[in-house]
C-alpha cells in the first residue's frame, strides 16, 4: 500500500527547473550588440505578476462559489472576507512592485523595447479574468484601436472570457445575496419608514443651514443648493424604486432596489453583532476595488515616466488610455453610492428591543 505521505525535494514540489527556466530575454537572443542588463528585471516582474493574478483569480473564483449557493452560511461569509481582504494585501504587494521596475530607467528601458512589440499587458489573459471575476462589463470598458478588448487572445480564452462575463461577476452576485437581507421588515420594525424619515428631516436641516447661513453669498447659496438637490437624487433612488430603476437603467447604478436597501442596512446598523460580518464583507470589497484603482493609477504614472507620450506596444494611446481606465473602471460603485446615502448615527431611528436582541445573538 503506498504510503499517504512521500518524501519531496524543496526544488521539485516547486517545479523550479520549470519556473527558474523561463526567463528569456529578447535582448540577449536579437542583439547583435551588447544585451540589455535591465531586461531580466522587466521579465521576472512580470511573471511574479502573472503568478499572483493566479492567486489572485483562485481566490475570486472560490468566493463566487460561496455566493453562488442560495443559501449563503454565515461561516461562509468570515471566509470570503479573509480571502477577499487577501486579494487586498496582494494588491498592495503588486502596487509596490512598481517601485522595483522604477528602478529602471526609460534609457535602459529603451535598450530592448523594440524587442518587444508587439507584445503588450492588453495580452494579459489573467488580468482581464480578474477583471471579469469582479464585475467589469464589456461594455463599461474603454476601447481601444476600435477593436474588442478580447479579441488579442486565441478563441477559447474568448470564449472562456465570454462565459465568464454570462455566469455573473461578483458584484451581481453580491446584489442577490444582499437582496435577501433580514431584518428589513422585522416585527413591528418597518426600516424604511423610519429611514425615509430621517432622511428628509436631515436634508431640511441641511437647507435651512444653508438658507441662514451669514457666510454665504446668494449665488454661493443656489449652488450649494443645488449640489443638496444632486445627492438627494440618490436618496431618491432608494427611497422610491421608480428612481432606482432611472439610475439603473441610465448604468449609474448596478445594484438591484432590494440590494440596495440591504446594504444600506448593514452599513447604518453595522456595530449590531449579526451584521457585523457582513458590513466587513462589503468594506473588502471597497478595498479591492480601492487597490485595484490605485495600481491602475500607479501603472499609469511608472509609463508616462518610462514612455512619455510615446503609443504602447499594444497600440494604445499609452498614458491617457491608462489614465482613463483608472476613472472609468472601478467596478463595486454601487458600495460608494451607499456612503452618499448614510445618514448620521445620531439621527438613526432606534431599535425596537426585540430587533435588538435579535441581531445581537441574544438568548434566554
Ligand atoms: C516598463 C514597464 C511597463 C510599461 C512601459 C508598460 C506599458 C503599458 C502600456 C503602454 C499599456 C497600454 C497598452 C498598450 O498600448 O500597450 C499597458 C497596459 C497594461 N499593462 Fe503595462 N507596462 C509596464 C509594466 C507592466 C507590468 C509590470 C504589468 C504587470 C502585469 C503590466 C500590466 C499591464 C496590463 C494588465 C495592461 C492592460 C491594462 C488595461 O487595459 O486596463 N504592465 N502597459
Amino acid at each position: 500500500m503506498p504510503s499517504k505521505y512521500t518524501t519531496i525535494h524543496y526544488h521539485s514540489y516547486l517545479d523550479l527547473d520549470k519556473v527558474l527556466d523561463a526567463q528569456h530575454p529578447r535582448s540577449l537572443e536579437k542583439a547583435t550588440g551588447k544585451p540589455a542588463h535591465d531586461e531580466l528585471l522587466f521579465i521576472i516582474t512580470h511573471q511574479a505578476y502573472e503568478l499572483w493574478f493566479k492567486q489572485i483569480i483562485h481566490e475570486l473564483e472560490s468566493v463566487h462559489a460561496i455566493f453562488k449557493q442560495d443559501n449563503v452560511k454565515e461561516k461562509d461569509i468570515g471566509n470570503a472576507t479573509h480571502r477577499i481582504q487577501r486579494v487586498t494585501e496582494i494588491l498592495k504587494l503588486l502596487i509596490q512592485q512598481i517601485h522595483v521596475l522604477e528602478t529602471m530607467t526609460p534609457l535602459d528601458f529603451l535598450d530592448f523595447r523594440d524587442y518587444l512589440f508587439p507584445a503588450s499587458g492588453f495580452q494579459s489573459y489573467q488580468f482581464r479574468v480578474v477583471e471579469t471575476l469582479l464585475g467589469l462589463k464589456n461594455d463599461k470598458r474603454i476601447t481601444y484601436n476600435s477593436s474588442h478588448y478580447a479579441s488579442v487572445f486565441p478563441e477559447t480564452q474568448q470564449t472562456h472570457l465570454l462565459e465568464l462575463e454570462q455566469q455573473g461577476s461578483l458584484v451581481e452576485r453580491i446584489s442577490s445575496w444582499l437582496e435577501r437581507t433580514p431584518f428589513i421588515q422585522y416585527s413591528d420594525f418597518e426600516f424604511f419608514t423610519h429611514y425615509n424619515k430621517a432622511v428628509k428631516m436631515m436634508l431640511e436641516k441641511e437647507q435651512t443651514a444653508i438658507q441662514e447661513s451669514p457666510y454665504l453669498n446668494e449665488k454661493e447659496k443656489e449652488m450649494r443648493l443645488m449640489m443638496l438637490g444632486n445627492s438627494s437624487t440618490y436618496f431618491a433612488s432608494v427611497l422610491s424604486p421608480d428612481s432606482h430603476a432611472q439610475l439603473k437603467k441610465e448604468g449609474k447604478i448596478r445594484f438591484s432596489y432590494q440590494a440596495t436597501v440591504g446594504a444600506l442596512l448593514i452599513n447604518l446598523y453595522r456595530d449590531e453583532p449579526i451584521l457585523r460580518m457582513p458590513f466587513m464583507l462589503l468594506n473588502s470589497l471597497m478595498d479591492v476595488d480601492e487597490h485595484l484603482t490605485t495600481w491602475r493609477y500607479r501603472h499609469a504614472q511608472m509609463v508616462l515616466r518610462m514612455l512619455g507620450r510615446k503609443i504602447g506596444t499594444g497600440g494604445s494611446s499609452g498614458y491617457d488610455y491608462l489614465a482613463e481606465t483608472a476613472i472609468k473602471h472601478p467596478i463595486f460603485t454601487d458600495l460608494y453610492t451607499i456612503s452618499t446615502m448614510l445618514i448620521p448615527r445620531s439621527q438613526l431611528p432606534p431599535l425596537p428591543k426585540d430587533v435588538e436582541d435579535a441581531l445581537g445573538f441574544f438568548y434566554k
